[in-house]
């Protein structure tokens, strides 16, 4: 099952607010709706949130009563905005928006009917490029991972933060369909829980070994000398190579090299943002200080008690061993590597 598509007219995603517990689909009928799933986590994970726009998108064209091309290009420059605007870390929603912002820009059609088709193939296109990028860099990345390792993972970047099979967690696939013998460590991941709630179930039904552990655990296991790699995925990766990732991932660096484990990112050549040259430039989402206090409805402590709720933090790229692209593994200094990856030539 994809975790985002096109059915029958309608926008078809896992609610992933609902796993463990239950899986469940939810049709999606208006470029509204779409933008309210991306902005309460119905669906989340950088690479799917682009995916969901860019059929959020087609949706749009569909909504709009245009019948011109002017006036439809109209429609979607309003709703391609609001779309941008429901979550602003990943780059790889205003990446999707844009690419058919694009399209519909420069292309010469007959009809605002032709531009609904063209926009509607384009989504696809991103939908299904996304699941042969992820088969690719899992292929790439699995030589990171010997026989035997136990790998430090953070958040949820398998098949449900992307449209099917995942990058850090397709890594992690890969390498245990070339027959290795892994065990991952999930951090849980306070205060949505992505590790414990989705990672796990991921790694549940692949049939691969893993124990949840609370996020303040990390270093325990590192310092044990339980941990042979880290691999977590990104949301935005600056020109430099500083990388904007779940909150935690930065103290998860910092911990690594002082344990001299080697730490990878692996994300798509479209979580790379060359408009940005270092991390302190790129938006931190703030949520709502309710996902700490009470997450999923459940109250720790009183309502009234003050929470901050930051989601994202930025590595800086001297943490990094490597960024795991499709286009090879792109290593310091990263302002040429990067560039070449984006330039579609191997790292
Ligand atoms: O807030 P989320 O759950 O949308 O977080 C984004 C992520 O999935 C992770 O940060 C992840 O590492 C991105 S890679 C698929």
């Amino acid at each position: 099952m994809r975790t985002v598509e096109w059915e029958g007219g309608a926008v078809k995603m896992i609610n992933q607010r609902a796993l463990p517990w239950k899986l469940e689909t939810v049709r999606l009928e208006s470029v509204e709706a779409v933008a309210e799933s991306i902005r309460n986590m119905t669906v989340r994970g950088a690479p799917a949130i682009g995916a969901a726009a860019a059929f959020g998108m087609a949706l749009a064209a569909r909504q709009s009563k245009a019948e011109s091309v002017d006036a439809l290009l109209a429609d979607l420059l309003r709703d391609g905005a609001m779309l941008k605007r429901a979550r602003p870390t990943a780059v790889n929603l205003a990446w999707a928006v844009d690419k058919l912002l694009q399209i519909a820009e420069s292309g010469e059609f007959n009809s605002a009917d032709d531009l609904r088709e063209v926009l509607l193939q384009a989504a696809q296109q991103i939908a299904a490029d996304d699941v042969a990028i992820n088969s690719r860099m899992g292929q790439v990345g699995a030589a990171l991972v010997e026989d035997g390792a136990t790998v430090l993972h953070h958040c949820n970047t398998g098949a449900l933060a992307t449209v099917d099979y995942g990058t850090a967690l397709g890594v992690i696939r890969a390498a245990f369909q070339a027959g290795k013998d892994i065990h991952i460590l999930l951090d849980e991941t306070r205060p949505r829980l992505q590790g414990s709630r989705l990672s796990a179930w991921e790694l549940e039904q692949a049939g691969i070994s893993y124990d949840i552990i609370p996020d303040t655990a990390a270093g325990y296991y590192m310092q044990r000398g339980e941990v042979d790699i880290v691999l977590v995925g990104a949301d935005r990766i600056a020109a430099n190579g500083d990388v904007a990732n779940k909150i935690g991932t930065y103290q998860l660096a910092i911990m690594a090299q002082a344990h001299g484990i080697p730490f990878y990112t692996v994300a798509p050549t479209s979580t790379i943002d060359l408009g940005l040259s270092s991390g302190d430039q790129i938006p931190i989402e703030q949520r709502d200080p309710a996902e700490v206090t009470t997450p999923y409805g459940n109250p720790i402590v009183p309502a009234h008690f003050k929470a901050r709720n930051p989601a994202f933090d930025i590595t800086p790229q001297r943490y990094l061993s490597g960024i795991v692209t499709e286009f090879g593994i792109a290593r310091p200094p990263f302002a040429e590597s990067l560039r070449r990856v984006v330039a579609g030539q191997q790292a």
